[in-house]
């Protein structure tokens, strides 16, 4: 038997399963880790287990890409196996994808006690699937481990109980503190013949700025006009590298391999700026003081914009610009959010090893 199963599958979750399977095992709790196989490339996968010292997974279930369906359904017959096999007390899953939600329903039905690390975002977008995927691995989990105060207030408002949940701070930031000054030690800037603060760093990947052209298109003029102040540099996830690669005009913006861990934190680390659609460099530019805008038009982490350096600029031009050169100018504020302190690990393994699975009351009543 085991007593903990932990899930992880995609990119984003890599770096947040970590201090939880260093917690946990500090404790001689016995874990089991599976990787969904959601993220197979050498750059999406390999390269974080290397770079961070994550333990070969116990079980790869080599789920790999398909429709937000078919990818759900992959991981929900692969985890029932192991479930099955293994029946674990706990079941812990991280972030938002689609590994998380699936992993969650099997072990809701199975008896698991499920934990969400990341609970109670919302970005209130029903069209972004990793909304769907928070929202409904919140309601089938009974520990709802939350990074921010915003997140414990969205989950009393949505009526969870007290004793669910537990404002544990942001893990993701536990592994950003351990690897931060073993980042800066790299030659990444150097191997990309770039300059401390003499550059803004990009990433783009959700379908809504990505799949259409004419999004896309849109975005890259207003890249451009930001890359005529200060050089950009622009790690390609797979999905949309060729697209990404059709759209941009200007000989100012690089699009480069995805990085792995630490030469990515590397490349936050000494940007003048970040310009992203991702949830996770919202929170790491937050940590790293560096100013940040966001490419959407809200956003699941507002606590990076109100005790943070993030700012939403979405997709208009004259927004994206005038940010730019407020960061460029020094005019964002610095701040980092309560609990954000490289300790959320420990908080998180304290409360699964206090909670008694025989008398924990599941959350049928919400
Ligand atoms: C997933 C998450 C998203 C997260 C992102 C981080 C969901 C719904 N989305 O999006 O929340 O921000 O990960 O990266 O779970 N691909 C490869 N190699 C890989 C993985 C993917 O080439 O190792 C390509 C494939 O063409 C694949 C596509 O990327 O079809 C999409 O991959 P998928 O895991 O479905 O979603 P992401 O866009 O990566």
């Amino acid at each position: 038997m085991t007593d903990v199963l932990l899930v992880a599958g995609a990119r984003p979750n890599f770096m947040k399963i970590k201090p939880v399977l260093d917690a946990l095992e500090r404790r001689g709790v016995d874990t089991l880790l599976v990787h969904t196989g959601q993220h197979y490339d050498e750059r999406m996968s390999d390269v974080f287990f290397d770079e961070l010292a994550i333990r070969k997974p116990d079980r790869f279930l080599a789920v790999g890409s398909g429709t937000h369906a078919e990818q759900t359904a992959a991981v929900m017959t692969g985890i029932e196996a192991v479930i099955d096999e293994t029946k674990p007390t706990f079941l812990v899953v991280p972030g938002d994808v689609n590994s998380t939600l699936a992993a969650a329903i099997v072990a809701a039905k199975a008896g698991c006690v499920v934990a969400h690390i990341e609970a109670g975002l919302r970005s209130r977008d029903w069209g972004m699937p990793e909304e769907v995927n928070r929202v409904v691995t919140d309601r089938v989990s009974d520990l709802l481990l939350a990074p921010s105060d915003d997140a414990v207030e969205n989950l009393r408002a949505e009526g969870y109980r007290e004793d669910q949940i537990h404002l544990v701070g942001n893990v993701m930031v536990d592994t950003l503190l351990a690897n931060v000054a073993r980042a800066r030690q790299r030659t990444t800037l150097e191997d990309l013949a770039l300059e401390p603060a003499g550059y803004g760093a990009v990433t783009l990947h959700r379908p809504a700025n990505v799949d259409d052209p004419a999004v896309l298109a849109g975005l890259f003029d207003a890249l451009a006009k930001v890359a005529e102040r200060i050089p950009l540099v622009l790690p390609a996830h797979p999905r949309a590298a060729e697209r990404m690669r059709a759209a941009n005009r200007s000989d100012r913006i690089r699009i480069i391999e995805p990085l792995g861990y630490l030469d990515f934190l590397a490349l936050q680390a000494h940007a003048a700026l970040v310009l992203t659609d991702s949830g996770g460099i919202q929170e790491e530019t937050t940590v790293l003081g560096i100013p940040c805008l966001t490419l959407r038009e809200n956003t699941e982490r507002p606590i990076t914009i109100t005790e943070g350096t993030n700012r939403l600029v979405g997709r208009d031009p004259d927004a994206i610009i005038a940010a730019a050169d407020d960061a460029l100018a020094g005019r964002f504020e610095k701040r980092r959010p309560a609990l954000w302190d490289g300790q959320a690990g420990e908080r998180i393994a304290d409360v699964l090893t206090s909670t008694d699975p025989a008398t924990f009351k599941r959350p049928t009543d919400i």
